[in-house]
Order: structure tokens, then sequence, then C-alpha cells
């Protein structure tokens, strides 16, 4: 197993890119099953993630052509698929269960491994067979599958009793081809939403209101293919800004979407960061030693939970006290005990986490224990002195690519080492 070793207290500067965004092409890949024909991606990221839901695609009879080089992926859809996403591949990714939608929409079935639990949570999908149920798909769980099956679906008027993002975005998939019209009430409003929402009727839907916490959707009867670049990753971006306020550095990031990052921006400017709109990114620049400040995690435009390890870890060396309220997930402090391991001071009670701010972090071996707990070790590596070896780096690939090239650009001292 891979793992990254880096010798902290480099200071970070200069420019960088954010990728495509993960949150956005995992859903719009899956849409595809939405309309036979050859449909093309760009500005699709190179991850773990991303290899798997085209895995889950080619498995159905879908051929899927994937350029690295030019961050670019063909998908030839046929109009018959094997509407079947299979354990072996749903246990690595619980994203897969978003082709549940578009296959019970186009195919009238759909078999579905059911996701099982995950390190940050629980993480039930009962919200996604409610929508599908009110839209009337015969939904009957057996074997560890989730078996969906309608003639054809019907516009519905669906609340969600919970904000759910996969489950907004599964169910608007079923309802663009269903007959008549959808109210989705209690909406994520999250930018991947609305991008998923921008490429839906660019394949001949008719959905608004995405971006609120209505959605209302026109069912059509047939889509067509589509060619479209997926928008950046804010949460990417977000943590290659927290890379500059950790370190004291100053970082551009291209391509970052200030509108999609208010809430941590706003955040890293009450720490004591200069974080500006400059040409076509985000630019921040770290103080001396960043501020306290307390943060709760809610969903969007409220402050991102795929934001709270990472400033976790920066609060760690503030020269105050914060508090943290995870909102989102039961068991989002994982990354906790790796970053008392570099002489963080945190306690947590329930989802509550207190942090005191260190003058200083030590370098240490530690372990991920998921995708943004991976991104707050590589981070508080970056500011500890002397070596943090980070194992477990296959969370980090599954959301992030090559971050460690990117910080190593930016003047940090990193590096992988194959295992
Ligand atoms: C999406 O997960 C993201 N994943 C997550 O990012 C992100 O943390 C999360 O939204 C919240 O922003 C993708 O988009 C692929 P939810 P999702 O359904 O949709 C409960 C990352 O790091 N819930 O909005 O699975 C659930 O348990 C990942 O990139 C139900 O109870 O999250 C959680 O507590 C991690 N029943 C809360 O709602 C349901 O049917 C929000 O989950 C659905 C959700």
């Amino acid at each position: 197993m891979d793992a990254i070793v880096i010798t902290g207290g480099k200071r970070l500067e200069g420019e960088t890119h954010a990728s495509g965004a993960k949150n956005a092409a995992l859903p719009i890949l899956a849409s595809c099953l939405l309309a036979e024909g050859e449909h093309t991606y760009r500005n699709v990221p190179d991850l773990a993630d991303v290899s798997t839901m085209l895995k889950v695609l080619r498995t159905m009879g879908c051929d899927a052509e994937w350029s690295a080089a030019r961050h670019e992926v063909k998908i030839g859809v046929p109009k018959n698929v094997m509407p079947e996403a299979p354990y072996e591949l749903v246990k690595t990714m619980r994203a897969s269960v978003l082709v549940l939608g578009p296959l019970a929409a186009r195919h009238g079935r759909a078999r579905v491994s059911m996701p099982g639990g995950c390190a940050i949570g629980a993480r039930p999908i009962d919200q996604h067979l409610k929508g599908l149920k009110s839209l009337g798909a015969h939904i009957e769980l057996a074997e560890g599958y989730v078996e969906a099956r309608a003639e054809r679906l019907e516009g519905a008027r669906i609340g969600f009793d919970l904000i759910t993002v996969t489950g907004t975005e599964n169910v608007m998939m079923a309802a663009v081809l269903a007959r008549g019209r959808t109210l989705i009430e209690n909406a994520a409003r999250e930018p991947e939403v609305e991008e998923l929402a921008r490429v839906l009727n660019k394949m001949g839907a008719r959905v608004s209101g995405a971006g609120t916490d209505l959605i209302t959707i026109e069912g059509v009867d047939t889509l067509k293919s589509v060619d479209h670049a997926i928008i950046p990753d804010r949460i990417e971006s977000g943590t290659l800004l927290v890379a500059a306020a950790i370190t004291g550095g100053d970082i551009l990031v291209k391509e970052a979407v200030p509108e999609h990052l208010e809430a941590l921006i706003m955040k890293l400017r009450e720490a004591g960061c200069t974080v500006s709109t400059e040409r076509g990114g985000l630019r921040c620049k770290g103080p001396e030693r960043v501020g306290s400040v307390d943060i709760k995690t809610l969903e969007h435009p409220g402050f991102p939970t795929d934001m709270q390890a990472q400033v976790m870890a920066l609060m760690s060396v503030s020269s105050g006290t914060s508090v943290i309220t995870e909102n989102i997930f039961e068991n989002r402090f994982m990354h906790v005990a790796e970053l008392r391991r570099m002489g963080a001071d945190i306690t947590v009670d329930g989802s509550v986490a207190v942090v005191r701010g260190q003058p200083k972090l030590s370098g240490a071996p530690v372990m991920a224990t998921d995708l943004r707990a991976s991104a707050s070790l590589v981070l508080a590596g970056l500011k500890a002195e002397g070596k943090t070896t980070v194992s477990r780096v296959y969370h980090l690939d599954r959301g992030y690519e090559r971050l460690e090239q990117k910080l190593e650009a930016l003047g940090a001292d990193i590096k992988r080492v194959k295992g």
C-alpha cells in the first residue's frame, strides 16, 4: 500500500489548479444510462472512484473509453443494458447506487447491491427508495440487493425527511423520464446537484429550481446523448486553500469557483487569511499563525462536512480554541486520534470537538481512515516539524488527483512511497 511522506515546515506558494469535481462526475456518469448513444464528458478527474463508476457502467454493457491525458471519457450506451450493479463494485464505492434512478426510469428494472455502512456513518438510502416508490417503482430488498421495477414511472410530489445529496440526484434522474410533473421538496442545494440538472437539461430534460430546496421536473419521453465539461472540485479547491492557510503560504487555485465556497472563504477570513478572487480562481494568503474559528457543518450553502477534517487540522495550530460541530455524519471524527498523535489537543464529546490550538505539531506515522481524514493528515504533515508518514493513502486517491504532486509543485517536501 502506498504511503505519503512529508517533511513539514515549508511555506507553500504559487499557482495550482482544481481538477474536475468527483461529486459531480459520479452522478453525471451514471446519468448516461438515461439515453442511448455516445456521450462525451470532459474535465473528468482521474480518480479511483471515477474508474469504479466506469467499471459499473461496463458491467452493464456500456462501452467506456477513458483518456487520462485529456481527462475525457466517451461512453457508448446501447439500447438495452444489463441493469445490475454488483456487490463487488458497490461495496468499494457506495455512490454506485446512483445508477438506480436512471435504470428504473429508462429500463423499467434495476438490481443494485445495497451499499453497506461506511467509516463516517451508517449512511442508509431509505430516502432514495422513498422517492422511487413515490414515483411508482415497485421496490424489493432481497439477498442484499435492491430490486426496482416499473412499467413507466409517474410524476409525484416527494418531500425528503432530511436533505440528501445523492438521494436528490437519484430521484431527479428517475423523474426526468417519468410521466407528468414531479416536485422534490427539501431537496439538496449542493452545486453538484445544480450541475447534474444542467447536464440533464442539455440531454433534453425539463428540470427547474435545482440549487433551491424545491426542484420541479416535467417528465419527457426520451433523452439524447450529451457532450459536457464538468465543474471544478470545490472540496479539492478548499483543501488547497487550507494548505496555504496552514503553512502561512500564498496559493492561487485556478478554476476554483468562489460561489461554491462561500462558507469556507468566510471562515478562512475570520481566521486571519486573505482570500481574493483572481484570474479566474481563488487566492489564499495565510497569516503567520491563524486565529481560531468555530465551525458547524451543515447542508449547502452551510459549511461543508467534506471540509471539516481539513479545517480541524488548521485549527489544531491556531492561536486559540475552536469548537467544531459535525451535524451531517455521526462518525466523522476518525482523524482526531491521528492528529493527536501529531501533538494536537482535541477533545471529542459526541458530535462536538474542542480544538485547543498548539504552537506546533510534530511529524509522526499516521493512518488514513477515510477520504477527507487523509487530506487533513497531509495538511497537518505540511505544518508539522519533522517527518510525517501517512499510510493507507488509497483513501486519498479516491477523491484527490495526485495531491502530493500539486503540493510538491507549490514547494512542499512531499513524496509518494510505493507500497
Ligand atoms: C454526498 O454523500 C457526498 N458524496 C459526500 O461526499 C458528502 O459528504 C455528502 O453528500 C454530504 O454533503 C457524493 O456526492 C458522491 P447525504 P451522500 O445523502 O449523498 C443521511 C466525500 O468526501 N441519509 O447527503 O451519501 C446520511 O446518513 C463524500 O466526497 C439518510 O439517513 O450524503 C447522512 O447522515 C463523503 N437516508 C445525511 O443523511 C438517506 O436515504 C446526509 O447524507 C440518505 C441520507
